[in-house]
């Protein structure tokens, strides 16, 4: 968001042979660079235990690239021998992390950077404290110029883990250079929530328990757990999905006009969204697992059938939550979450409804299904947005019928930026607003506290299905029938 000038630094990555570097990191920086967003003159350090030298570390960034169709072999190979540096850490003790200071340190010097540092923690949960106390004992949490490091999901299990994690970064980093990364906030059509809400006047002043009867956020996947079972199974859509990307969507859709457009501004009344929810009971929840199913024809294994998943394994890859945002703006007006792999389509949607007409004299029963406005607000793909309102088909007689008025990004804009390299721009500029505060994560996790603590039973669905029955009777319990689009 913020559109001062980045300044050449050294990016530092943890986890620099894991999957979300060579996949989504790597390509993005590379992106960067080719639009001259990556400062001119920053390096990339990547740390991780294997022993590699830079070389080999380069010869693998480029074949991550090349698969990542990112560009020619020739850009690729000039870019990650200019750019791109390793360090094995093969030690986590305090030699090690003294051991990267000096390695740090003569790079810099090499390099001719001024000490500008970025710490990227591309780790699973369980490597981030020995990686912030070994940063932090080494006197890395400062430097010569300005200190960033950034958490990747999960930001703990549950609320204990998540205080604990923010109390160890509070012993050595200030809140200013911590930036806790939900890729989800770097998505354009989530970022446009505020614009939509609050630069349109007839969007705002209908965004309220008057107009609205219910609203439904939908996060939909169509593929399993490709391939990461050790994460998934131990985490589960509730810690994988919920806490984080559809809170955050449900925050920015329910939170109050901020004073300002500053981070803390924003991230103020977000948190207050988040305290005027009761935490989330068992019976308002459904935890959904797949079973074996078929798509065009082929079958889809089910969760339990994929490879390393116990035969038992009560992991959830589905989750519907009912929930009400009591504060002035919503009360009484239920909210619907749903997220799941394995469904029909891939479709991250926030869907509006409108309350009906109070006297509604142009239907008579069984004449016809009159069908309630309704605002979509598309998140991915066919990114944009939807009104749906009901016309008078043409003609002597009184028919109505349902029809759409669309925005798609895509008319307009051409293709949209990736989430993640906004947000890197955004850490780069020190530009806090599109990630998560200390007290916001703390608030998402107590949310859930009850449901992780005791998680009810599991129910079942065929992979290509929408999710388990349950999860149609939660909602129609409070008046809602989910969308299929
Ligand atoms: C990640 C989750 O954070 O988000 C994945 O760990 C999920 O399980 C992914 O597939 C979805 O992201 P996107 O941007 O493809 O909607």
């Amino acid at each position: 968001m913020a559109s001062a000038e980045a300044k050449a630094h050294l990016f530092v990555v943890f986890g620099a042979t894991g999957d979300l570097f060579q996949r989504k990191l790597l390509p993005s920086l590379y992106r960067l660079a080719t639009q001259k967003k990556l400062p001119v003159g920053s390096r990339i350090l990547g740390v991780a235990r294997h022993p590699l030298d830079d070389a080999t570390f380069r010869a693998n960034a480029v074949k991550s690239l090349l698969a990542e169709s990112a560009g020619t072999e020739g850009d690729l190979r000039a870019f990650c021998d200019s750019t791109l540096f390793y360090h094995a850490l093969t030690d986590e003790t305090a030699t090690g992390f003294g051991a990267l200071r000096g390695r740090l340190e003569t790079l810099e010097k090499e390099q001719g950077l001024a000490g500008d540092r970025l710490f990227y923690l591309a780790l699973p949960l369980d490597g981030f404290a020995p990686t912030i106390q070994g940063l932090g004992e080494a006197g890395l949490h400062a430097s010569p110029g300005w200190t960033r490091v950034v958490v990747e999901k999960p930001f703990g299990r549950d609320l204990a883990s998540a205080q604990q994690l923010n109390g160890l970064l509070r012993k050595y980093f200030e809140e200013s250079q911590i930036f806790r990364i939900d890729h989800y906030l770097g998505k354009e059509t989530v970022q446009n929530l505020l614009v939509f809400r609050f630069a349109n006047m007839f969007v705002e002043s209908l965004w309220n328990r008057d107009r609205i009867a219910q609203v439904e956020i939908t996060v939909a996947e169509r593929l399993g757990v490709e391939g990461r079972v050790h994460y998934y199974d131990e985490s589960g859509a509730l810690r994988d999905m919920v806490q984080n990307h559809v809170t955050q969507i449900l925050t920015l859709v329910a939170m109050e006009p901020p004073a300002t457009r500053d981070a803390d501004s924003i991230r103020n009344e977000k948190v207050k969204v988040l305290q005027s929810i009761a935490a989330i009971r068992p019976d308002d929840v459904v935890r959904g697992q797949y079973t074996r199913g078929e798509r065009d024809g082929q079958p889809v294994r089910g969760y339990r059938e994929e490879p390393d998943v116990a035969n038992d394994s009560t992991t959830e890859t589905f989750v519907a939550i009912r929930l009400k945002v009591d504060n002035w703006r919503w009360h009484g007006i239920p909210f619907f979450l749903r997220t799941g792999k394995a469904l029909p389509a891939k479709s991250s949607r926030v869907i509006l409804t409108f309350k009906a007409p109070a006297v509604s004299f142009f239907q008579e029963e069984g004449e016809y299904d009159a069908n309630p406005d309704r605002m979509t607000i598309l998140i991915q793909p066919d990114e944009g947005f939807e009104l749906a309102f009901e016309v008078k088909v043409p003609g002597r007689e009184i028919r109505v019928q349902t029809e759409r008025m669309r925005f798609h990004y895509a008319d307009v804009f051409g293709d949209l930026p990736d989430g993640y390299e906004t947000l890197l721009v955004d850490v780069m500029l020190g530009d806090p607003t599109l990630f998560v505060r200390a007290d916001e994560v703390e608030g998402s996790w107590k949310l859930y506290g009850s449901i992780l603590a005791n998680p009810p039973p599991v129910a079942f669905y065929a992979a290509n299905t929408w999710g388990p029955v349950e999860a149609k009777k939660l909602a129609e319990e409070w008046g809602h029938r989910w969308d299929r689009s």
